[in-house]
């Protein structure tokens, strides 16, 4: 039997293209490659680990920084594990796996047809039950009572700290905590590149409100969030809402909701909106035996907060904006990624390597990464550094030419409709800023 590729990738030319330039020009690599790589596991090279920060940084400023109800938490990975037993990923956080008995293949039951192995047509085992949350050991000894699981969610660690952040931060209904981190999750075939992965990032919020007020809030976070892929320039068209079917659901969700992305391997979730009503809070007050709910000094009442979650993957939300951003045009190949995005802001460049246009360029360079994220280039012709970085989505280059020295100018070149303008040098950074940051 032919192994399979240990990364195998959908969606034909365009996806092999993406990840093609993600490997050339450093954004993502297979992990631990020189052994031949993991299965579902990735490393973010110099310029993927800029761009997903930027992800993460837009999502913390939308999320936490630019409100005044939604506090950050960076819980630990390894969790007591009562944690799992309470919310009830020990029991139901399954996919049914079959087996063929002939090749030994293993697969996700519901997405077989037939009750044939699609790789030899060999007979398949009765589904059974296949927990996905990693397990290790805490401390030397490896029994039964020293298992951990590596958490499958972040907000399990956010539902664990609710009252300590509720009387730390003295927060008042509606509020939220928010928490990126990385979550694992046993998949059983990862597959199209970093879109289902073992080992991945999560950016979650989770927003408690009064009950009854619930539905409100769950319309409002899932228009935010909407909102948020378009503000950071993602295609309208490539983006679009869907309400879970009853049967769908998560064990703990009242109504879900995922923000989608049309991948060339089709539509997929990038993010879910659901509606977790008190279930966790409540089954951490049953296991626990703490007080884990809220007094409302208006009403006098004391009860248990419903939760609304917005639920993003880091990982998911970067590949989108890559496979958003490219563009093959009849000379170049350009990243068309939000300025905001882009994990290099501006490139520096002397046009010809001599009359002190280095020197000149290089200081400029040093004025500029006090702001953003430089480069300075003085290799080959200047059209072909200018197409270098447009093939990593650098949003703006600057050129020190024979007039800088007479005149202070240098000019500006802007990645998306390649024009050119002339600039005073000691403009530049409020300039950039404003096209940047738009501030
Ligand atoms: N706390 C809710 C929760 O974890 P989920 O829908 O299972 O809900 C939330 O996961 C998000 O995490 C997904 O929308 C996706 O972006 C990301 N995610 C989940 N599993 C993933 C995987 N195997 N690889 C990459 N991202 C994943």
């Amino acid at each position: 039997m032919a192994k399979k590729a240990p990364h195998e990738i959908h969606g034909g030319t365009q996806m092999e293209k993406l990840v093609s330039l993600c490997k050339r020009r450093g954004f993502i690599f297979p992990s631990s490659e020189i052994y031949g790589g993991l299965n579902g596991a990735w490393d973010y090279g110099p310029l993927g680990v800029e761009l997903k920060r930027n992800v993460k940084e837009a999502w913390w400023r939308a999320m936490v920084t630019e409100r005044d109800n939604v506090f950050g938490l960076d819980a630990s990975i390894l969790m007591n594990p009562q944690v799992w037993v309470a919310s009830g990923h020990v029991e139901e956080f399954t996919d049914p796996l079959v087996d063929c008995k002939k090749c030994k293949h293993r697969f996700k039951a519901d997405n077989l047809e037939g009750d044939r192995c699609p790789d030899c047509g060999g007979e398949l085992t009765d589904a059974r039950r296949f927990n996905l949350m990693f397990k290790t050991y805490v401390g030397p000894v490896e029994e039964d009572a020293s298992v951990v699981y590596l958490r499958p969610e972040t907000a399990q660690g956010i539902f664990v700290n609710f009252d300590n952040v509720l009387n730390t931060a003295r927060a008042k209904l509606p509020f939220g905590i928010a928490q990126i981190g990385k979550a694992f999750r046993n998949e059983i075939n990862p597959r199209n590149y970093t879109f289902r992965s073992r080992e991945f990032e999560q950016m979650e919020l989770e927003f408690f409100v009064t009950p009854g007020e619930d539905q409100k809030w769950y319309e409002y976070w899932r228009d935010q969030r909407y909102s948020w892929y378009l503000e950071l320039g993602m295609r309208k068209e490539n983006l679009r809402l869907r309400e879970h079917e009853k049967d769908e659901l998560a064990h703990y969700a009242k109504w879900c909701v995922d923000v989608e992305y049309n991948f060339p391997f089709g539509w997929s979730e990038l993010e879910g909106v659901a509606d977790r009503t008190d279930f966790d809070l409540s089954c951490h007050i049953k296991h626990s035996g703490k007080r884990l709910d809220y007094f409302d000094e208006a009403r006098k009442e004391r009860f248990v907060p419903y939760v609304i979650e917005p639920s993003a993957g880091v990982d998911r939300s970067t590949l989108a904006f890559l496979v958003d951003a490219y563009a093959e045009e009849e000379e170049r190949t350009v990243l068309r990624l939000h300025p905001r995005l882009a994990p290099i802001k501006v490139g520096v460049f002397p046009l010809l390597r001599k009359e002190g246009q280095p020197e000149r360029a290089l200081e400029i360079r040093d004025r500029l990464k006090r702001h953003f994220a430089v480069t300075y280039d003085h290799a080959g012709a200047i059209g072909r550094r200018y197409r270098r970085q447009d093939e990593i989505g650098t949003p703006f280059c600057v050129t020190v030419d024979h007039q800088t020295a007479d005149d202070n100018t240098v000019t500006l070149r802007e990645r998306d409709s390649m024009e050119q303008s002339r600039v005073p040098v000691d403009s530049l950074v409020s300039l950039l800023r404003e096209k940047i940051y738009g501030e």
